[in-house]
C-alpha cells in the first residue's frame, strides 16, 4: 500500500480549465485557509484570471472575509448604503425584488467601467441555481491583446475609450475614459480593456472610425477560443480579475429562481498603460492560442 507522509499531501490543488482561462481550486473550506494557502490562491488567480471553488457553504460574513483577503471591498453605489454585499437575483418576495439583474441576458462587459477606478476583482457565491440557463462565460483579454497584429498594437497604445457616451455626442458622456490597452499592475502584461460594448467611443478618433475599430475588437475579443463557460452549481464560489477579462451571463426562465451573493474588491489604482507597453511579455495563460 502506498504510504503518504503529511508533507506529501498538498492542501491545495489548482486544476486549469481546458480553455484560454479559468481554473478550479480544491483547498477545502475557504473559511479555514491560512495565509500560505491564500498566497497560492492569489497567484493562481493572477495566472488563470478566474477561479472556481466548489461546494462552499459560507455565511455572508465569511464570504466578505474571503473577499477582503484580495483587498478592501467596494461599498454599494447607493449613497444611503455602505453595504459590501449585493444580491444578484431575479427573485421577488412580497412583490419586491430581493436583488439586482433579473433573469435576462447580461451582455459581455467588465464591471463598473464608467467609474475612474473599476473594481479589481468580483466574487460570486451561488445559493440557488436554476435547472438550466444562467451560465456565466469569461473571455481572456490578455490573449485578445496578444493575438493582435503588431501594427494594430502600436495604434491601440495611443488610444483611450470613453464610457457612457450617448449614441451621437461623445461630449455628453458622463463616464470615465480609460486606456484601450491596460498594463496589469500585478502581472505586468497588457490586456485589451473594452469594458462595455455600448455607449463607448474612442476619444482620439472620429466617431465612424471609432465604431468600426470597436466592432472589430469586440468580435475578436469574444471569439469562442478565448472563452471559458461556467455552468453553476449550488455552493460554487467564483472570483475573477476584472482588469483582464470580459464576462457575460446567459438568460434563464423568468419563473426559475437564481440567487447569488456578490462582492467586489477595490482596485489600488485606475487602469493605466505602461510607457514601455509594447515591450511587455505576453501573459502565459492561453499561450497556445498566440501565433496561430
Ligand atoms: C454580472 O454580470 O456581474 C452577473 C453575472 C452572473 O449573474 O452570473
Amino acid at each position: 500500500m502506498t504510504q503518504f507522509s503529511r508533507e506529501s499531501i498538498r492542501p491545495i490543488a489548482i486544476i486549469p480549465a481546458e480553455a484560454a482561462l479559468g481554473a478550479e481550486v480544491r483547498c477545502g473550506r475557504l473559511q479555514s485557509i491560512d495565509d500560505t494557502i491564500f498566497g497560492e490562491i492569489r497567484q493562481a488567480w493572477l495566472d488563470n484570471l478566474v477561479l472556481l471553488f466548489r461546494d462552499q457553504t459560507l455565511s455572508d460574513a465569511q464570504f466578505l472575509e474571503f473577499g477582503r483577503r484580495f483587498g478592501p471591498l467596494k461599498s454599494a453605489a447607493a449613497a444611503d448604503s455602505h453595504n459590501e454585499l449585493h444580491v444578484v437575483s431575479n427573485v421577488h418576495v412580497d412583490g419586491l425584488p430581493i436583488g439586482i439583474q433579473g433573469h435576462g441576458e447580461i451582455v459581455w462587459h467588465s464591471d463598473m467601467v464608467s467609474f475612474s477606478k473599476p473594481p479589481a476583482a468580483s466574487l460570486l457565491h451561488a445559493i440557488v441555481i436554476p435547472p438550466s440557463g444562467g451560465d456565466t462565460s469569461f473571455s481572456n483579454m490578455y490573449v485578445a491583446y496578444d493575438t493582435l497584429p503588431k501594427a494594430l498594437k502600436r495604434k491601440l497604445a495611443g488610444l483611450t475609450l470613453k464610457h457612457e457616451v450617448s449614441p451621437d455626442s461623445a461630449e455628453s458622456g458622463t463616464g470615465a475614459s480609460h486606456p484601450l490597452v491596460c498594463t496589469h499592475p500585478d502581472t505586468g502584461c497588457n490586456a485589451l480593456f473594452l469594458g462595455s460594448r455600448f455607449n463607448t467611443c474612442i476619444n482620439e478618433l472620429p466617431r465612424h472610425e471609432s465604431d468600426i475599430l470597436l466592432e472589430f475588437l469586440w468580435l475578436h475579443a469574444t471569439q469562442p477560443e478565448f472563452v471559458w463557460r461556467h455552468r453553476w452549481r449550488v455552493g460554487d464560489l467564483v472570483v475573477w480579475d476584472n482588469r483582464c477579462l470580459l464576462h457575460r451571463r446567459e438568460a434563464f426562465a423568468s419563473n426559475a429562481r437564481r440567487i447569488l451573493l456578490r462582492t467586489q474588491v477595490e482596485a489600488g489604482e485606475p487602469p493605466r498603460i505602461a510607457a514601455d507597453a509594447l515591450e511587455r511579455p505576453v501573459h502565459r495563460r492561453g499561450l497556445a492560442l498566440i501565433g496561430r
